[in-house]
Formats: structure tokens, sequence, C-alpha cells
């Protein structure tokens, strides 16, 4: 990556600059940029949020979070000096139109001192209640124009929209000020590199794209496991639960990068055109049988390795009574030439034994099997299992002949891990994405339109899980969900992929 074009100076504001996000992920990643040279010479960040901090006591703040989440070197104080001291704050009351006035004239302030050309990152890292203020308060101040071949750019945290209504209130309010092209709707997963090397994987090998169709693939199947629960976050997450939280946005990308037809070239739209397109060709589900297609879950409290784990309903900022999903699995198709007739089964939780996000190829089994007798004639089809995290790397399993006597076959691995490329940096998801924006690349971001075709594809499920009816099924913290997410495969013998063993060693599944 660092034969990397250094995009134009610029300068980055962060509304919502003393938060969580901004400590752990923005800065620390635009400190691995700077430290590897990608940062232009002309740039600097200003802080925006309601803490008061002075500059100096703001880059003391960062400091640390770069110390602790900076993949860079820190152990040097020259170049964290050097980069902190393009690092700025203002305190602001975000939802106060009047205080844009001051944000305009400190970042005129700062762009003549590091000579910016006018270029301006806006990043809203806020609650979604205050996109809306912030977008119009900027156009109030002019801060949206490009003029003089300066550009102007707006980041936009998740969750994008609480349902499909607010998503489209939300494009329309952004773009009544911005225009698309402006508009970058940050999803971390796109960041990452194991879901950018899937692209690379179909496009840029002869092997898999002929078999990658419903002519050679049974199903897919991705898993993205966590194995913690929701911590200090019960507040918000009781609100999204796994469907909004995981499932609209992540899981929804990486199955557009699995499906997608081969774009035309790797420019932003004709990537994002073909996003679009598997959205588009979503089967939309029937609120009417949705635990056909669909089963949600919560942890209850279990022992996990010797630990008493809570239940979901006992953590902090989560009502007695909640029916929030914390597990969810949805199996659905593409109706379309390339998938007809293909299940996608795919599935998220907190609170499962591991931590593993991954997708499963499943191909056909071969049409009629010679070696072995009687049910040793049955082997294990062909997988080709992309692992996005952690232990990034991709697996293929074949078949082969035991060796010795006779002809008896065993199943083997093909095992590529990321680890074993020397010397090769991996750049953190948020680091990857700044500095596409800063080059104004939006590929890995997503557009308006894809947004609100998935919101589509998920608003049957919101309407259903409002009737009562509609179960809430109790697992155990460690295990892997809930049993019934097995009913969603039409083989009776049909399971999803299990990484690890479950590790409760007591706790109930039950219906809540
Ligand atoms: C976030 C969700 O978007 O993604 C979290 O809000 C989740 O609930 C996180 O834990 C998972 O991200 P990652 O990169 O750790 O898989």
């Amino acid at each position: 990556m660092d034969h990397l074009p250094r995009p134009e100076n610029c300068l980055l504001a962060i509304f919502g600059g003393s938060g969580d996000l901004t400590f752990r992920k923005l800065v620390p990643g635009l400190y691995n940029l700077f430290c590897r040279k990608l940062l232009p010479e002309g740039v600097a960040v200003l802080g925006l949020g309601r803490t008061e901090f002075s500059d100096d006591e703001f880059r003391e703040h960062l400091k640390k979070g770069i110390r602790e989440f900076a993949q860079a070197d820190t152990s040097d104080e020259g170049p964290l000096s050097d980069f902190l001291e393009r690092i700025f704050y203002l305190a602001i009351d975000t939802q106060s139109p009047e205080a844009y006035a001051g944000v305009r004239e400190r970042l005129a302030e700062l762009n003549e001192r590091f000579q910016a050309g006018g270029n301006y990152l806006f990043y809203m890292s806020t609650p979604p209640s205050l996109f809306e203020p912030i977008a119009t308060a900027l156009g109030a101040q002019q801060l949206h124009r490009e003029a003089g071949g300066a550009w102007r750019r707006l980041i936009v945290e998740k969750p994008f929209g609480y349902d499909l209504a607010s998503a489209r209130r939300l494009n329309a309010d952004l773009q009544s000020v911005f225009r698309e092209e402006q508009i970058y709707r940050i999803d971390h997963y796109l960041g990452k590199e194991t879901v950018q090397n899937l692209l690379v994987l179909r496009f840029a090998n002869g092997i898999y794209e002929p078999l990658w169709n419903r002519n050679y693939i049974e199903k897919i199947e991705i898993t993205s496991a966590e194995n913690i629960g929701v911590g200090s976050r019960g507040g918000y997450y009781d609100r999204a639960g796994a469907l909004r939280d995981m499932f609209q946005n992540h899981l929804m990308h990486l199955v557009s990068m699995v499906a997608m037809e081969p774009p035309a070239s790797f420019s932003p739209d004709a990537v994002r055109n073909e996003s679009v397109k598997v959205f588009d060709s979503l089967r939309p589900l029937d609120p009417e049988n949705i635990e056909a297609s669909v089963i949600r879950g919560q942890y209850t409290a279990a022992t996990v390795k010797g630990e008493a784990v809570k239940g979901y309903r006992e953590e902090k900022g989560v009502p007695e009574d909640s029916r929030t999903e914390t597990y969810v699995a949805v199996k659905f198709y593409l109706d379309n030439w390339r998938w007809a007739g293909v299940p996608f089964y795919v599935r998220t939780g907190k609170h499962l034994p591991t931590r593993v996000t991954e997708m499963v190829i499943h191909f056909k089994q071969i049409p009629h099997a010679i070696f072995g007798s009687g049910h040793g004639r049955h082997y294990q089809s062909n997988r080709l299992i992309i692992r996005i995290q952690p232990d990034e790397g991709i697996l293929m399993t074949f078949n082969m002949k035991l060796p010795g006597g006779g002809f008896q076959v065993k199943t083997v691995d093909m095992d590529f891990h990321y680890a074993d490329l020397a010397d090769v940096y991996v750049p953190e998801a948020y680091e990857r994405l700044l500095l596409d924006c800063m080059l104004g690349d939006a590929t890995l971001y997503a557009r308006g339109d894809a947004v609100e075709a998935s919101w589509r594809f998920v608003a049957p499920i919101l309407d259903a899980w409002q009737r009562a009816d509609v179960k809430v099924y109790g697992y155990p913290a460690g295990t892997w969900g809930p049993l019934e997410s097995r009913r969603l495969f039409d083989d009776p013998d049909g399971d999803w992929r299990y990484p690890c063993k479950n590790l409760a060693s007591d706790g109930a599944y039950c219906e809540l």
C-alpha cells in the first residue's frame, strides 16, 4: 500500500472528537498513516465536541489512545509529537447552528496555516440524531461548497438509519446539502483487508469464477461470531439488536462481495452498481412466515470456562423484559441467474463460543462416488472457507487418497494464513477507509441506494418482530445460539459449521 499516491493537503474535522471512536480508531489510524508517510505534508485534525479541552489537553488525551491502539511504533517521541502538533480542538454545542460560524473560522485559520487548499473532510462520529443537524449547519455556513478546485467530503458513521423510512429521510437530508459524490457512508467491514481480498480472489484468479454459481455451489454460509456481550453499550444496543447492529450493514456487505457479478472495472460506481444489483435480487421475506427464514435469540446467564456470565437482560441499560435479539440467523435467496436456488445462511451473535467471521462456500457433492463401499462412499464436499478474522486466511478442503492399501478417501486442507506473509503490513480498516476518502475513492463506501436496498430487505423482519407470537429464543452465553437455527436448513441433517465447541457448562435454552 505504500506505493499509493498521497492525498492532497487537507483538514479533517471530526464531530464526536472527544468520543471513543476517535480515541480508539480514527486518530490511531491517522497516526499509522502519518508514520507510513501516507498523509499529506499539509494536514491537520480539528476535534469538535461538547467536552471542554484545550488543544494541549486534547493532544494528551489522544496520545494515550495512540499509544494503546496504533500499530505504528510509538516509542519514539519525535514522530508522535510531530503528529500531535497537527491536532486541534474546539468545544461546541453541535446542536446549536450558531456555533458553526466558529467552526468555519477555526477551519479557515487552520487552512491558512497548513496550506490545506480549502479541502475539508468532515467526519460525523456522533449519535445518529446529530447527522442531519450537523449537515444542515455546515450547509448554512457554506462549508459544503467546493470552490476553486477544493473538495469537501462528509463521512457518516453507522447506524445509517433505524429502518427504511429513516434511512430514506437521512439520505434526503444529507443530499439536500451535499452531493451524493461528497457523501461517504462508512462500514468498517469494507475496510477489512480480507473482505477486499475476496474481490481479488474472485476476479484475479481464473479457477474460481467459472465455479462460482448455482451449478457448482450448494449453499453459502456466513458467520460473524463474537465472544463478548454488549458490555457498557446496553442502552444503545437494546434499541438496535443484532439485525440492525451487524446484519443490515456489515453482513449484507459481505453478501454483496461474495455474490456480485464481475464489475467492468474497479471504479467506485462499477463496483457499487454490482452491489446494488445483489441487494435488488434479494427475494423478499414473508413477514407472515418469518420463522421459516429468521431465528432470533438472546443470551442467557451461564458459566463459561468457569466464569459466571450475565444474561443479556441483566446487562446495564437493558430492560428486564427486553426482547432485543443478540443473535440472528437468516436464510434467504437471490433471485438471479447466478444464484437461483442457492440458499444463503447468515448468522451473527454476541456471547458465542469464539470470535470469528468467516464465509464458507459449500460446493456440490460429486455426482457419483466410486471409492469405498456402502456408507464409506459418502465424501465430504469441497469447501472454500474465507476467514475474515481473526487468523485471516483462506482454506480449501479437498479429498485425497489415504496412503496405503485400497482407496480410502480422506478430507484434507489447503490452508493459507495472512500471518505467513512475512513483513507485510496489514492496515486497520479505519486507516484504509480514511485514506480512501482523502483520495476521493468511494469504492469501499456504501452508496445511498445500496443502504436503502438493504433496509428494504430487512423491513419485513422488523415488521414481523413487532408481533408477540414471533419467538425470541434464549441461548446460554458461550454456546452457538438457539438450537432452532438448525431448522433453517431444508436438509434434516443440515447444520452450521461450528469452528469450535460450545463452552457453556450450564445455562438454559428457553423461549423468552
Ligand atoms: C460494530 C458493532 O459495528 O461492529 C459492534 O456496533 C460489533 O456491536 C462490531 O461488536 C464488530 O466489529 P469487528 O470489527 O470487531 O468484527
